[in-house]
């Protein structure tokens, strides 16, 4: 321990991750404002407050504009700089966006009030960050580069030092561990920061997840080994899925070479104010905020949310009896891909590809679409090598893109401001156009709403929905009287487009129908040379497994 005191700063995650981690991100504004001016008093080092789930949540279930929150946010916040998450290349959303949209969402996050942004890439590659570190620099705002950890043979401490360096040769202010699924255990923690600090001269911070009950142990080690910011979560919000608590860790340094300087006497208030909104938000959107840690995801290095939502879509599926198999597949998967690390989107995907695998009991048989694009290159290098006999049954012979992913992507701006004049919004200011751009569905009807004066201020609260009931359609046995080849719909899911006409002559491998399930498309080819003789289905219909859904 040196002699001379290093007070380690927090980042205050309450009104972003504290709440997306334990309450659905339904936190409104007006839960905010009462204790804002107090926050601000308190000298953190940051309040986070933005991100994808909290502006879509803004968007779909609270009524209120992100927009709106970020400029009422910042009126109060006269000290305290705001910070937001940014998915790099996919900004917000799950997909990559055109450089224009990117530096126009970062240019107007930055004047809208935004004061540091972190920026991330599901694969670490740096190349998805480029665009929107350079507009974070231009706009004045600190940029903040993240990596994103995991455990694989190809993360470790001189790899992620490798991408550090990468990202402050780009500009970065500070670099960020992001440890989202709470798999940095406190000795790893340490060689990892000791790593970046003997390398590098900008702030590095760390931010946990309580997942596998390990955060506190982590962020004291991460403190040792010299980091000089922890994000944490004011109590009511903090622990379980969340990050450890914001007074114990002032507590558990004060006295110390690391004393925060930071007064719980001054927390207490505001924790007693954030303990009656998490009561609201289980009331209001009939969630449950207790959620227990839960080491088994070290086990199988899977974020505890992850495997829920595996266990829900088995279940969907009406395979539940296949967990334990699951869990042996899920790894597997995710080595045979290049191990990309575990967050969205890349969770989804390698999840819902492990769901498939165990479902149809043959591996690769149906892959997502995206899964296609991920081997292709399309979301970026993937850390490691793929396996390249699953590579020839994913794409063949297709190449793999060895450019920067976005390069394929024209201008979208003109575009999206274009189709939102056709839904009938010619004067959508530059802010609006972005809402849009990001969550097209999502916006157009909050613009309606807006229209309507069902907006904040005075929020209208709406029930969390529950998860989508796949009904069980009616399966007419029509296969039974047209003789020919029926193409059944290999798991539930809801038919996205229907490829093809009756009638028409269709050729082995074409591709019929597209499915989505488990929030993935996939594509239904023809098993054999043909004529359509009947189809059993209709757009945006629910099917089961089982259901023929088409006689070739
Ligand atoms: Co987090």
């Amino acid at each position: 321990m040196a002699n001379e005191s290093k007070p380690v700063k927090i980042t205050e995650t309450v009104l972003r991750d504290g709440h997306q981690s334990l309450a659905a991100t339904r936190t409104r504004i007006n839960d905010m404002i009462p204790v804002l001016e107090q926050l601000d008093d308190i000298g953190y080092n940051a309040l986070e407050a933005w991100g994808g789930a909290t502006f879509d949540t803004c968007l779909r279930f609270l009524n209120e504009d992100p927009w709106e929150r970020l400029r009422t946010l910042k009126k109060y916040l006269k000290k305290t700089r705001v910070q937001m998450l940014l998915r790099g290349q996919n900004i917000l959303g799950y997909n990559h966006y055109a450089d224009d949209v990117v530096e126009e969402f970062v240019d107007r996050a930055v004047n809208n009030g935004m004061d540091i942004i972190r920026i991330f890439d599901a694969l670490n590659d740096v190349r998805n960050l480029e665009c929107a570190m350079k507009a974070a620099k231009k706009s004045g705002a600190h940029v903040q580069g993240a990596l994103v950890y995991t455990i694989s043979p190809y993360h470790k401490p001189e790899n992620f030092l490798q991408v550090a360096k990468d990202l402050v040769q780009l500009g970065a202010d500070s670099i960020c561990i992001k440890d989202m699924s709470g798999l940095l255990a406190p000795y790893d923690a340490y060689a990892l920061v000791s790593t970046l600090k003997s390398n590098l001269s900008v702030p590095i911070e760390v931010h946990t997840h309580y997942t596998s009950g390990m955060g506190s142990m982590t962020y004291l080690k991460a403190i040792e080994a010299g980091a000089d910011i922890i994000d944490t979560a004011l109590s009511p919000f903090a622990m379980g899925t969340s990050q450890p608590a914001t007074e114990s860790m002032i507590a558990a340094l004060r006295g110390t070479h690391y004393d925060t300087g930071l007064s719980t006497d001054k927390l207490a208030p505001i924790a007693v104010h954030f303990k009656q909104v998490k009561k609201s938000l289980e009331k209001d959107f009939n969630i449950n905020t207790n959620i227990p840690i839960d080491p088994e995801v070290l086990k199988f290095q899977i974020p505890g949310g992850m495997m829920s939502n595996m266990l829900n879509q088995l279940k969907e599926q009406g395979a539940a009896d296949k967990y334990p198999e699951l869990l042996e597949e899920m790894p597997r998967v995710r080595a045979e891909l290049g191990y990309p690390p575990l967050v969205t989107p890349t969770s989804q995907m390698v999840g819902t590809m492990s769901v498939l695998n165990v479902k149809l009991g043959e591996r690769y048989k149906l892959v997502p679409e995206e899964i296609r694009d991920m081997v292709r290159g399309k979301y970026g290098r993937l850390p490691g090598p793929i396996d390249p006999a699953v590579q020839q049954k994913i794409i063949g012979d297709e190449p793999i893109i060895t450019y920067r992913p976005a390069d394929d992507i024209k201008p979208q701006l003109a575009m999206f401001k274009q189709q939102l004049t056709e839904a009938g919004y010619p004067n959508a200011s530059r802010e609006d156009i972005l809402s849009y751009a990001l969550f097209p569905k999502v916006a157009i009807e909050f613009f309606k709403k807006v229209a309507a004066g069902e907006t904040t201020p005075s929020p209208v609260v709406t029930k969390a929905p529950t998860a989508p009931n796949i009904a069980t359609t009616q399966m007419q046995a029509i296969a039974a009287n047209v003789p020919g080849t029926a193409i059944t719909a290999p798991m539930h899911g809801k038919v996205v487009s229907i490829k093809v006409k009756d009638g028409e002559i269709v050729r082995k491998g074409q591709v019929v129908l597209v499915i989505e399930a488990m929030k993935m498309e996939n594509v239904i080819t023809a098993p054999a040379d043909g004529v359509v003789k009947a189809i059993n289905t209709s757009e945006g219909a629910k099917v089961t497994t089982g259901h023929v859904m088409m006689v070739i």
